[in-house]
């Protein structure tokens, strides 16, 4: 059988080269870059033939062009002959657009997948989608990794013996209930209404937070509204500073830093599934996914099952 290639686009090149050496291999060699007028221009620099062939890609921002880059990537190596193409993607953008929230509204998600198909990806192997049944919108095989053990694993150490595991709304209880059970811990969970897609509000705590250290969770961090909302209200019912963060896809846009610049927070875990500026700010930990895609890959390869429900 042909060794699989494994290629990157812009958006993933230190976490694409990290799966290669967890596999044991090496990148393949691509050049993925701008034509002047901005379309994205592609060429493939080795056989694909009848290979396996796995685009290791975030759609994470600037998010069109890289999913653009990975619709690309995919349509040449179908023309190419590839046996299979599957589109690595640990962070998929567009995932909150999973649902219509009001009239005349598009659902992002199913366009993406829709998408992706079109362009002749096979296969999708993803970690910690905005919601399960995004698997739904595919015709083709879906492996959604979770991130959980990793984080859970890298702030073990850090965390307090009383802390308490803390959902920043209703959508990511069974996810908090993943932590709590790693973490042997109980779930406290907040109830959100977002009024836009900068502003949120907390209307509820179910659980009792006072003189407890609190993890909170969540598949992203964005604006950083979300988390810092939680732990404001977390503050307000009691809870100890110095409260700890953990999700799985860092993107901390700008504004991100300023929100959750507080004292009261102790640390913030994310993985590496968005690429960190080299100016990351000292309280943001990074934890590598590289060794769960790695071990993904080789169990495609192989024909073993991979990861469990999503
Ligand atoms: C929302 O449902 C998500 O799970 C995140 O809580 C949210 O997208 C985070 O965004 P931000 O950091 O902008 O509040």
């Amino acid at each position: 059988m042909q060794e699989p290639a494994i290629f990157c686009g812009n958006a993933s090149p230190k976490l694409a080269a990290a799966v290669a050496r967890a596999v044991g291999g090496r990148l393949a060699a691509a050049t993925v870059e701008r034509f002047p007028d901005g379309e994205v221009r592609i060429e493939i620099a080795e056989t694909v033939r009848d290979r396996d062939v796995f685009i290791v890609q975030s759609t994470a921002p600037p998010v069109n062009d890289h999913l653009m880059e990975l619709l690309a990537f995919a349509d040449g190596c179908r023309r190419a002959s590839a046996a299979r193409i599957t589109a690595v993607i640990p962070y998929f953008g567009y995932g909150r657009s999973d649902k219509r929230h009001g009239r005349r509204e598009p659902i992002g998600a199913r366009l993406v997948a829709d998408l992706l198909q079109t362009a002749g990806v096979g296969h999708v192997i993803t970690i910690d989608l905005h919601s399960s049944q995004i698997e739904g919108f595919f015709r083709i095989p879906v492996d959604g990794l979770r991130a959980v053990c990793a984080l859970s694993d890298a702030i073990r150490p850090v965390l307090p013996p009383d802390t308490v595991v803390v959902s920043p709304d209703v959508g990511r209880l069974k996810m908090a209930t993943e932590y709590a059970e790693r973490l042997e811990s109980s779930v406290v969970l907040l109830h959100k209404t977002r009024e836009s897609g900068t502003k949120s509000r907390v209307t509820h705590l179910v659980g009792d937070v006072r003189d407890r250290a609190c993890l909170v969770i969540d598949d992203m961090i964005s604006t950083g509204g979300t988390i810092a909302d939680a732990v404001q209200r977390l503050l307000e019912e009691g809870a100890r500073p110095g409260i700890f963060v953990a999700a799985t896809h860092g993107l901390l846009l700008a504004g991100a830093r300023a929100k959750l610049s507080s004292a009261s927070i102790a640390g913030i875990f994310v993985t590496d599934t968005i690429e960190q500026p080299v100016e990351r700010w000292p309280a943001v930990h990074a934890v590598s996914v590289a060794p769960l895609i790695g071990e993904a890959i080789q169990r495609v390869t192989s024909g073993q099952l991979v990861g469990g429900p999503l």
